[in-house]
């Protein structure tokens, strides 16, 4: 496994915002996880990445064998973890092509960082503050732009597609075919990820093994991306969570995957 998070507890500011939650992702496989608002998911990306905030209770977080559970942040992406923050963090007096710039030069992958914006439609950003005065569309196209750069191994996207507009939706969408194959990356390795959606309509555009839906802080089900995402929009979470509740019982539902 690339990653593998077990039993993790987690809180921030006394209130539990994790329980007892498992999940691995394997070399090369994405999954989508979705949940209702305040179930945990900005959450679980926040405790894997290591914001200093959420503090672990219980459990731990692996990540290529490392135990990184009190790793400090910037470890784990030297490791190579990334992230697309929900609400992405503004940088007054650090415009785009600078940091881009550093990056490119600290990993030695001589990405093309014009190449990289003009696939974004981010070429007319590059010379801005980051996310200083943009709108939450153009903030989204940033967090992937810095992640192309990055070229992590394992990709935590929170709600990529959210407030994106139709057009940009067949940009962000590549952007992240493309983040999560190899084509642009100095390794062989195929990237994983994990995506957060509400509607799902990013599985449009790539390819995930599996779906899982956390509720309260924990992992209540899992399975085919199609049929759940279908389930999910017909249902909502509340017929997700009766259904798990008459599965409870069933001693076929293995949580061996989780
Ligand atoms: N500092 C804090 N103090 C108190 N409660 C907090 C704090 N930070 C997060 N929470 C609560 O933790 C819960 C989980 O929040 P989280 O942001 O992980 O939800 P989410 O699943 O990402 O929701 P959304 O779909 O709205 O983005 C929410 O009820 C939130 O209000
Ligand atoms: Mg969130």
């Amino acid at each position: 496994m690339l990653l593998d998070i077990r039993n993790l507890t987690v809180s921030v500011d006394d209130k539990q915002v994790l329980k007892n939650l498992s999940l691995s992702i394997g070399f090369g496989e994405t999954l989508l996880l979705m949940g209702p608002n305040g179930s945990g998911k900005s959450s679980l990306i926040y405790s894997i990445i290591g914001h200093p905030s959420y503090k672990i209770k219980e459990g731990s977080i692996i990540f290529k064998g490392e135990d990184i559970t009190y790793m400090p942040t910037e470890e784990r992406v030297e490791l190579g973890l990334g992230v697309s923050f929900q609400f992405p963090p503004k940088i007054h007096g650090v415009t785009i092509r600078a940091l881009a710039k550093r990056l490119v030069e600290r990993k030695g992958s001589g990405v093309d960082i014009e190449a990289v914006a003009a696939s974004l439609n981010l070429t007319n950003f590059l010379d801005r503050e980051i996310n200083v005065g943009f709108s939450g569309g153009e903030m989204k196209r940033v967090e992937l732009f810095f992640l192309l750069i990055q070229q992590p191994s394992l990709v935590l996207l929170d709600e990529p597609d959210s407030g994106v507009d139709v057009e940009n939706m067949a940009i962000v969408g590549n952007a992240i075919s493309k983040l999560l194959s190899n084509e642009s990356h100095i390794t062989t390795d195929k990237p994983s990820g994990m995506i957060v959606t509400h509607l799902g309509y990013i599985s449009r555009y790539v390819i995930t093994h599996r779906t899982y839906i956390i509720q309260n802080g924990s992992i209540i089900c899992y399975g085919e991306t199609e049929s759940l995402v279908k389930d999910v929009l017909k249902h909502g979470f509340d017929g997700c969570i009766q259904c798990y509740g008459r599965r409870r019982a069933c001693t076929k539902h293995g949580k061996e995957r989780l």
